[in-house]
């Protein structure tokens, strides 16, 4: 049997440790600001669930909706609203956005030290750099369950397959900090089976269904699936659960692997972004 890696006692810690730093430090509470266009239920779900998180740890939520035809110019417009306001500490614009959204003019336009996400490019290249910024939130849970687990990367082969850059990418370069061999794979990667049995850590963000079975997993991997996705059967992985559990020494559930730790991850984020503010 496979160790079940189950994220939601440890983001229920982590939120419990955030809410209390968050009460000790003085003061105005931590202020997150969230920007929703268009009317997706599964971007609608995900901002509930930040707004009740964030009311649990005694920080103060805003959201700001937009139909989808939204222009660039009036999101770049609040954004720069949110960047000056002095009781928001983190700004986080859900994705996806309209296809006529320029996401790159998005990630540049929030101030770095309101970056709750991670994506501007100073962020991003801190990242890669190994220096002190914002890791976005799903790659840093997926680093945070590896570490609660037992499970160390150093010296070992890891998969990551995806190359996003909310999660592949940066999940990658963490994966790199704690001394793993890395590959990223993705939809153009030739033989992608074969390329991840090399892997200790696979981790597969594909956003495709049973894209992972048993023929992708060597004997003993540890497989982390940050691939949700809404089925006609409810919320699916990329991993054939029943295939490849019994091949592993460890593996993510889905839903309640990664997914709780998002939200975790996102309080410490803008908590540091509130220490920031405060210098
Ligand atoms: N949509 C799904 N996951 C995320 C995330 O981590 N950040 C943002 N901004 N949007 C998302």
């Amino acid at each position: 049997m496979a160790l079940l890696l189950e994220g939601r006692g440890l983001a229920a810690s982590i939120r419990a440790r955030v809410a209390s730093e968050a009460a000790a430090l003085g003061g105005r509470p931590p202020g997150l600001a969230v920007i929703l266009v268009g009317d997706d239920p599964a971007s609608e779900s995900y901002v509930a669930g930040k707004r009740k998180a964030c009311e649990k740890a005694g920080f103060v939520s805003s959201v700001s909706r937009f139909f989808d035809s939204v222009g660039p110019e009036v999101l770049l417009a609040e954004i720069a609203r949110l960047n000056a306001d002095p009781s928001i500490d983190g700004i986080l614009c859900q994705l996806p956005l309209p296809g006529h959204i320029p996401l790159d003019a998005v990630a540049r336009a929030v101030l770095p030290s309101k970056d709750v996400d991670g994506f501007h490019p100073q962020n991003v290249g801190s990242l890669w750099r190994g220096e002190r910024g914002i890791v976005p939130c799903t790659p840093a849970g997926i680093m945070r369950l590896l570490d609660a687990n037992g499970i160390d990367p150093s010296g070992r082969r890891a998969v990551v397959v995806g190359r996003s850059g909310i999660v592949g990418k940066p999940v990658a370069a963490l994966l790199l900090a704690a001394n793993a061999t890395v590959t990223i794979a993705h939809s153009k990667t030739r033989d992608l089976a074969s390329v991840c049995r090399e892997a200790y850590i696979l981790v597969t963000a594909a956003g495709i269904p049973g894209l992972i079975g048993a023929d992708f997993v060597a004997p003993g991997a540890v497989v982390i699936d940050v691939g949700i996705t809404r089925t006609a059967g409810g919320l699916a992985g990329d991993v054939d659960f029943e295939s490849v559990e019994p091949l592993c020494s460890a593996i993510t559930p889905v839903p309640g692997g990664v997914g709780p730790l998002t939200i975790a991850l996102l309080l410490e984020n803008t908590l540091a972004c509130r220490k920031l503010a405060a210098g």
